[in-house]
C-alpha cells in the first residue's frame, strides 16, 4: 500500500511511531495538595469599559466573530486596550501593525482572563501572538523558576518545522519580556536541547514525540506548567497524535488554563477536545463552517491524473515570469516528492523538496533556502501544510488533492499570510471525487468562482456529503500509479525544450506560447455570483473591506492570460476563464532530450 504507508503526515517520527510506551505513569491530582496559582490576570482598560454592548456587538459583526461560551470578556480594538507589558507592545510596534487581528481582539482578553478556550480564525491571521502574548502574562505573575522546574507554558504543535518558527516568534518577545524559551524536536541533536531545559525555560514549544522522550527519562518535567497551548489542535488531536497528548496532558495539573487554535475545527475532534478543556469559550472568527482565508484566489483544474505534468509545467512558466513567484507544490506522498522534484531540476526548475523522511539538517536547509535563498519552488508533502509562515509565498499548487477538506484550508492558507493575497491551483481528478462537494462549500463560501466540471462532478456523485476526514481506507490506492514512470514527466510534455528554461536559466522565456492557456475567454459558464466582493471578513483591518482591498489592488500586468485573471476573479467583474485546456497527446510534439540541468542550490550531502 505504498500511497498510504508513503503519505506524510508530517508527524514527528522521535516518538517511533508506534503506540506511546508506558513509562510515563498519568499522575493523580490533589488539587488541594498543589501549589496555588492565579491565571486571571485580565484588566479591562477604560476605553473598553466606555464600550457600549451594541458597539461589541457591531465589532463582532463586522469582524465576523462569533462568541460560544459563558463569560467571555468584550474584545478589545487596538494594541495598547489589551493591558500587555509597555515591553511587549514595544515589539509589537517597531512591526507596523494597524491593529490587533479579530482572532486577538477577542483573544487576547479571553485568554488572559484565564478561560479556557478554542480559537478558530484563518490561515495567516496572527494566532502565534494570540498565544504567546498572553502566555507572558500569565508567566510574569507566576513564581520564579526553581532548579529542577519545568516550563510554565508548553506549547504543542505537530511538525518540527512549526515548532521552531512558534520558538522563533516568542523568543523575540521572551527577550524583552527577560524570559526564556526552547523548542523541542525529534531529528535533532537532544545535548543542546536538555542543556536549555536543565537550564530552566519559562516556555517550551515542543513536538510530542521528544518531548515525551524527554519526560520519560526525566529531563524535563510539567508540574510548574499552568498554561498549554494545542497549535494546530485538531491536527494534534486526530488519530496520529491523539495518545500521545494525552499522555502529556495527563503530567499537568488538572487545573491549568488549556488553549486549543487552529484555522478548521471539524466535527470529528470537538467532543475529543471537551476531554481536555474545561467550562471553555470557543471564538469562531469567519464562517462556523470550513472556511478559507478570503484573500486567497482559488482556481481549481479539474483533469485527469495523466495531464497534471503537462499543466505544471505550463503554470509554472507563467508563475515563473511574474516578479513574485514563490511557489509550493503539494504532493501526497513522500516518494511523488522526490520524484516531482528530482524531475523538475533535471529539467532546470528551481525546485527543492521537502518531506519527512529527510534528514531533519536537510529539511532546516531546505525551508530556510526557501524563506531566504535562491530556490523559489518548495515541492512538499503536508509536513509543509500547517502554520508554516513564509510572508511572500504568492502561489499554493495542490498537485495532488489532500486528503481531507481541512488539510485544503491549511494548504492553500501557506499563501495570503497577514495582509497579503495569493493565489491557489488545484488539481481535481475523477480519483478526488468523493471531496467535491466539500470544495464546492468552501468556494462558495468564500465567494470563489467555481468551474461548472466540478459542479458536475458533485452531481454525479449524487449531491452525497462528506466521505469523512481523511478517508484513508479509499485512499489506499497507489496514488502516483497514474503518473508512473512513463506518465507525463517522463513523457515528452515536460520535455518541450522551448520552454525558455533549463539551460537557459530563465524561466518563463517561452509565456507567450502559454497565454492562451491561462487566459482565453471566460465564456462557458455565466458570470455573476462569484468574486470576492461580498465578503466583509478579512484577517486584518485594513483588509476587512474586500471590495475595497481587491478593487484597489492592482495586479502586476504580468503575461496576459494569467493577470488577466486573477484581476477578473479578485474584482468579480467576470469569471475568471478556466485554464489548463488539456493538450491531446497527439498535438505534443515529439522534442529532443531535455536540456542538461542548472546548477540551482543543491542541498548539501546530508546524512538520512
Ligand atoms: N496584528 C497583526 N497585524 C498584521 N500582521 C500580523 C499581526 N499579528 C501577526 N501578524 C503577522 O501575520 C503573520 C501570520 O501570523 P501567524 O503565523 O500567527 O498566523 P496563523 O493564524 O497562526 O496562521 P496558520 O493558521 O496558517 O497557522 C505573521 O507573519 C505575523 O507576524
Ligand atoms: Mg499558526
Amino acid at each position: 500500500m505504498p500511497g498510504f504507508s508513503d503519505r506524510d503526515r508530517g508527524r514527528d517520527r522521535g516518538y517511533g511511531g508506534g503506540p506511546p510506551r508506558d513509562r510515563l505513569r498519568k499522575k493523580h491530582w490533589n488539587l488541594s495538595e498543589l501549589p496555588k496559582f492565579q491565571k486571571n490576570f485580565y484588566q479591562e482598560h477604560q476605553d473598553v469599559t466606555h464600550r457600549t454592548v451594541q458597539e461589541v456587538e457591531q465589532f463582532r459583526r463586522t469582524k465576523e466573530v462569533t462568541v460560544k461560551g459563558r463569560e467571555c470578556p468584550k474584545p478589545i480594538l487596538k494594541f495598547n486596550e489589551a493591558t500587555f507589558p509597555s515591553y511587549v507592545i514595544d515589539v509589537i510596534n517597531k512591526h507596523n501593525w494597524s491593529d490587533p487581528t479579530p482572532i486577538q481582539s477577542q483573544g487576547w482578553p479571553l485568554a488572559i482572563s484565564g478561560k479556557d478556550m478554542v480559537g478558530i480564525a484563518q490561515t495567516g491571521s496572527g494566532k502565534t501572538l494570540a498565544y504567546l502574548l498572553p502566555a507572558i502574562v500569565h508567566i510574569q505573575h507566576q513564581p520564579f523558576l526553581e532548579h529542577g522546574d519545568g516550563p510554565i507554558c508548553l506549547v504543542l504543535a505537530p511538525t518540527r518545522e512549526l515548532a521552531q518558527q512558534v520558538q522563533q516568534v516568542a523568543a523575540e518577545y521572551c527577550r524583552a519580556s527577560r524570559l526564556k524559551s526552547t523548542c523541542i524536536y525529534g531529528g535533532a541533536p537532544k545535548g543542546p536541547q536538555i542543556r536549555d531545559l536543565e537550564r530552566g525555560v519559562e516556555i517550551c514549544i515542543a513536538t510530542p514525540g521528544r518531548l515525551i522522550d524527554f519526560l520519560e527519562c526525566g529531563k524535563t518535567n510539567l508540574s510548574r506548567c499552568t498554561y498549554l497551548v494545542l497549535d494546530e489542535a485538531d491536527r494534534m488531536l486526530d488519530m496520529g497524535f491523539e495518545p500521545q497528548i494525552r499522555k502529556i496532558v495527563d503530567q499537568i495539573r488538572p487545573d491549568r488554563q488549556t488553549l486549543m487554535w487552529s484555522a478548521t475545527w471539524p466535527k470529528e475532534v470537538r467532543q475529543l477536545a471537551e476531554d481536555f478543556l474545561k467550562d471553555y469559550v470557543q471564538i469562531n472568527v469567519g464562517a462556523l463552517q470550513l472556511s478559507a482565508n478570503h484573500n486567497i484566489l482559488q482556481i481549481v483544474d479539474v483533469c485527469n491524473d495523466m495531464e497534471k505534468e503537462d499543466k505544471l509545467i505550463r503554470l509554472l512558466e507563467e508563475i515563473m515570469s511574474e516578479k513574485e513567484n514563490k511557489t509550493i507544490i503539494f504532493v501526497e506522498t513522500k516518494r511523488r516528492c522526490d520524484e516531482l522534484t528530482r524531475r523538475m531540476r533535471r529539467d532546470g526548475w528551481p525546485a527543492m523538496g521537502i518531506h519527512g523522511d529527510k534528514s531533519q539538517q536537510e529539511r532546516d536547509w531546505v525551508l530556510n533556502e526557501f524563506k531566504y535563498g535562491k530556490a523559489p519552488i518548495l515541492v512538499a508533502t503536508d509536513v509543509a501544510s500547517r502554520g508554516l509562515d513564509v510572508e511572500d509565498v504568492k502561489f499554493v499548487i495542490n498537485y495532488d488533492y489532500p486528503n481531507s477538506s481541512e488539510d485544503y484550508i491549511h494548504r492553500i492558507g501557506r499563501t495570503a499570510r497577514s495582509q497579503k493575497t495569493g493565489t491557489a491551483y488545484t488539481f481535481f481528478t475523477p480519483n478526488n471525487m468523493k471531496q467535491a462537494g466539500d470544495l464546492i462549500a468552501v468556494l462558495r463560501e468564500a465567494n470563489q468562482a467555481i468551474n461548472p466540471k466540478l459542479l458536475q462532478m458533485a452531481e454525479d456523485r449524487g449531491g452525497r456529503g462528506r466521505g469523512g476526514r481523511g478517508g484513508y481506507k479509499d485512499d489506499r490506492r497507489d496514488r502516483y500509479s497514474g503518473g508512473g514512470r512513463n506518465g507525463p514527466f517522463g513523457g515528452s510534455g515536460f520535455r518541450d525544450a522551448d520552454r525558455g528554461f533549463g539551460s537557459k536559466g530563465a524561466f518563463g522565456g517561452s509565456k507567450a506560447q502559454n497565454s492562451g492557456g491561462y487566459g482565453g475567454s471566460s465564456d462557458g459558464y455565466g458570470n455573476g455570483n462569484f468574486g470576492s466582493s461580498s465578503n466583509g471578513q478579512g484577517n486584518f483591518a485594513a483588509a476587512g473591506n474586500q471590495v475595497g482591498a481587491f478593487g484597489s489592488q492592482s495586479f502586476p500586468a504580468g503575461p496576459a492570460g494569467f493577470g488577466a485573471m486573477q484581476r477578473a476573479a479578485h474584482n468579480s467583474l467576470s469569471h475568471p476563464p478556466f485554464p489548463f485546456a488539456p493538450q491531446p497527446p497527439s498535438q505534443i510534439p515529439q522534442l529532443p532530450p531535455p536540456p542538461p540541468m542548472v546548477p540551482f542550490p543543491m542541498p548539501p550531502n546530508f546524512p538520512q
